[in-house]
């Protein structure tokens, strides 16, 4: 197939590629910069971005938003010609000041997910950054796009799709994602294409919509954009490159997972979620026991109920610490068998996506 580039409201990837914010600490600038520097869009996690600022525990807004201008920078440096984008969670405490922090710091991009994204359009006002809502189903795109128009009469520079096998949170109840009749991301995405439509009728402007969620192959990617996307999101496969932020002992975890140890988990955010199975999902209840110095990253979390510190558990592995650490995957993590750099990979998505026919 030939490969289109991806128009993100003016903004152009050379390549139809995003990399998926992976928080926290997993997509950080490297990678992010990496993505960019091969002509697709690299996506820094924006969750308790400040993790390791000595002050986090004590300060942890400041530290998150000197953290966030340290990264944005960094990436810019060394992707300065590339397309970098911040990842928000909606559940994040302090949403609005981290969004107007990245906005200042010259951001491309927000992409908000892990809950409807209502207040987004006010962060960016009088500035270029484009934005990007994360959704699960038509209904939810209608929702946003419709709740955009009446308030700030503007509406999504791109919608990205999380179907039900992506990696982290999931926008879809436990019933539906282990049942063998899921809907498939292409599906979703055809929902969501029709429902976006009235709205690119009425502010004249296309509105790309992207897949996310158990794409793996150039063939995969092929699909989806035959389907109508405008290009993918992928995570997973970002994860065991050189350029990924984790330490090595978190990507050698991608590596040895097979099909029967990813399980899904309630997570204290209020969603299921994909992660690997190990020591910390088996013991799950005495970490409850362990919440200490709660820093209030999440709304509505209250440690005094919370299953367990979900901050504390992506810290632990990211950093290696794997027994102690929420290891989140997408479904496909036991394909993957190396560490490849991400030129390389995306030149296999390139190469496997040219072979690919046109439909
Ligand atoms: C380790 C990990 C962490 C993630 N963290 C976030 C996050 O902080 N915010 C978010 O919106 N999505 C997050 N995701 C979802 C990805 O950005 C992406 O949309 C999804 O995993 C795509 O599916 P794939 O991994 O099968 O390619 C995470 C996924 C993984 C695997």
């Amino acid at each position: 197939m030939n490969i289109p580039k991806l128009d993100i409201g003016g903004l152009l990837a050379e390549i139809p590629i995003i990399q998926g914010a992976m928080g926290i600490g997993v997509s950080g600038p490297e990678l992010a910069a990496a993505v960019a520097n091969e002509g697709g869009v690299g996506v820094i996690a924006g969750v308790n971005i400040g993790y390791n600022e000595p002050d986090f525990k004590t300060n942890t807004l400041a530290a998150n938003l000197r953290a966030l201008k340290k990264q944005i920078k960094q990436a810019r440096q060394l992707a300065p010609k590339g397309i970098i984008g911040i990842n928000l969670m909606v559940a994040m405490n302090h949403y609005i000041e981290i969004a107007h922090a990245a906005v200042h710091e010259g951001i491309d991009l927000i992409i908000s997910g892990a809950g409807l994204p209502t207040n987004l359009p006010e962060t960016v006002q009088g500035f270029k950054t484009r934005i990007a809502p994360i959704v699960s189903s038509g209904k939810a795109s209608k929702i946003i796009l419709q709740y955009w128009d009446k308030h700030y009469g503007r509406i999504a520079d791109m919608v990205i799709v999380e179907g039900p096998e992506a990696g982290g949170h999931l926008g879809f109840s436990q019933e539906i994602l282990n049942a063998q009749n899921k809907p498939s991301v292409i599906d979703i995405v055809k929902e969501v294409i029709a429902a976006v439509k009235p709205f690119e009728e009425k502010y004249k402007k296309n509105i790309p919509v992207i897949a996310a969620g158990g794409i793996y192959t150039g063939s995969d990617i092929a699909d989806c954009l035959n389907a109508g996307a405008s290009g993918v999101q992928m995570a997973t496969r970002f994860v065991a490159t050189d350029e990924c932020d984790a330490d090595i002992r978190f990507k050698e975890k991608y590596i040895a997972a097979k099909n029967d140890d990813v399980v899904i988990i309630k997570s204290p955010v209020g969603l299921p979620g994909r992660a690997l199975n190990n020591k910390f999902i088996q013991e799950l209840d005495e970490y409850r026991e362990k919440i200490a110095g709660c820093v209030q990253c999440l709304k509505g979390c209250n440690p005094k109920v919370a299953p367990y510190c979900i901050s504390t558990a992506l810290i632990n592995a990211v950093r290696g610490n794997i027994d102690d650490g929420l290891v989140f995957v997408g479904s496909n993590v036991y394909k993957i068998d190396k560490i490849v750099s991400v030129k390389s990979l995306i030149e296999e998505l390139l190469n496997e996506m040219a072979l690919a026919p046109n439909q």
